[in-house]
């Protein structure tokens, strides 16, 4: 019997989607808005979804707290009221989008979980626009 657990979270950060290898027509006809010079935020909003085993000890599949910190060291002290772009070593030379950005947070989450419990990360960058990671 395999249960998933959820914790939301979410960080506010800037970005500016572009390509240094593309001019500066095409960075604005491929990534829009997202692509403005002086970056802009969004209010990101996550999702980590935590699968596994019920420890018949606890009851737990994961200690609900021990979740809460990892993605807040992970995370939410990583990327919140950061600039992606220049604050964050991850997206120096990866462009921070929603895609990028939630196998990136995938990537810092999973090895501090016990090995047999599974990982899916969703982030949503607007209310209408998120994405799925399950690490495969
Ligand atoms: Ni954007």
């Amino acid at each position: 019997m395999r249960v998933t657990v959820n914790r939301k979270a979410h960080f506010n950060a800037a970005h500016r989607l572009y390509r240094n290898d593309w001019s500066d027509k095409k960075n604005e006809a491929v990534f829009g808005k997202c692509n403005n010079p002086n970056f802009h935020g969004h209010n990101y909003e996550l999702i980590v979804s935590v699968t596994g085993a019920i420890d018949p000890e606890t009851g737990y599949v994961i200690d609900m707290k021990v979740l809460k910190d990892i993605i807040k060291s992970e995370v939410e002290d990583a990327f919140d009221h950061k600039n992606l772009n220049l604050d964050v070593p991850d997206f120096k030379d990866l462009n921070p989008t929603a895609e990028n950005i939630v196998v990136v947070i995938y990537n810092k989450i999973k090895p501090k979980l016990k090995a047999n419990l599974d990982l899916t990360i969703t982030l949503y960058e607007t209310p209408r626009n998120f994405v799925i990671y399950p690490g495969k």
